[in-house]
């Protein structure tokens, strides 16, 4: 195909011909799959400190040892979290990229591609395109992660963050809520695992760049 037949459309900041994902793009992907990790794990032994529920978690799959060493983990991780996940957010939003790769959406295409996927007819030809499911999977993940943020801060600085902390409905709640966006993140990459191993190429492109 010539260049001038080429489709047109955005294309990120250093992406070239053939690059299914651009540098940047990797290296946020993996610093925040690092950063949800610490989180996660670090978050479980803060938890266990004092549990919500009627369970805790096992110590061996826990992050700092005690309640202040995963503080500790917690606080560090979150300025990557943070930071990291603001850079990806303003290049996608900036190369066009967000819009391009993520829209358009609806529940109806999503209950399509499921169906698709359960009779294996999901094509995974062309990585540069995201299916319906993985388009809902990845912004709802963006929204998750926005949720733990924001009621993190109120459990964090619960007074300066009183505004905040009044919109989820208090601090009880935010701890709740902050809870279940945590099983739901942990949920996302569980499935988003799974799929990555039902499709291998897509870590090498994850990994490469093509
Ligand atoms: C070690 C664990 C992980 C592996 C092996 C992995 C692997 C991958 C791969 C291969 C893709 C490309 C999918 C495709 O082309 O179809 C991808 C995309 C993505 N992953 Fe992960 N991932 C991991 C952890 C995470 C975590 C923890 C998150 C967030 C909580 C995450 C969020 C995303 C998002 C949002 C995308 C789409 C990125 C974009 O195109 O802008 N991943 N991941």
């Amino acid at each position: 195909m010539s260049t001038l037949q080429r489709p047109a459309g955005p294309t990120a900041p250093g992406a070239s011909a053939g690059v299914i994902h651009p540098a940047w793009l990797r290296v946020t992907h993996w610093l925040n799959a690092l950063a949800v990790v610490i989180m996660v794990t670090s978050g479980w032994r803060i938890y266990n400190a004092s549990p919500l529920f009627d369970f805790m978690f096992p110590k061996g799959i826990t992050l700092g040892g005690w309640l202040a060493g995963a503080l500790q983990w917690h606080f560090a991780g979150m300025w990557l979290l943070f930071f990291n996940g603001l850079l990806y957010l303003a290049l996608n939003v900036a190369s066009g990229r967000l819009l391009h790769r993520f829209f358009p959406v609806s529940p109806r295409g999503v209950l399509r591609d499921v169906w698709s996927a359960l009779r294996g007819r999901l094509p995974h030809d062309d990585l540069k395109h995201y299916n319906q499911v993985q388009r809902f999977a990845y912004l709802f993940v963006m929204l998750d992660i926005a949720v733990l943020i924001l009621s993190g801060l109120v459990l964090w600085k619960s007074v300066q963050f009183g505004h905040l902390r009044a919109l989820l409905g208090g601090y009880e709640a935010a701890r709740r809520i902050h809870f279940v966006a945590m099983a739901l993140l942990v949920g996302f990459v569980a499935v988003h695992l799974a799929m990555v191993a039902l499709v291998p190429r897509t870590l090498i492109a994850m990994l490469r760049g093509r």
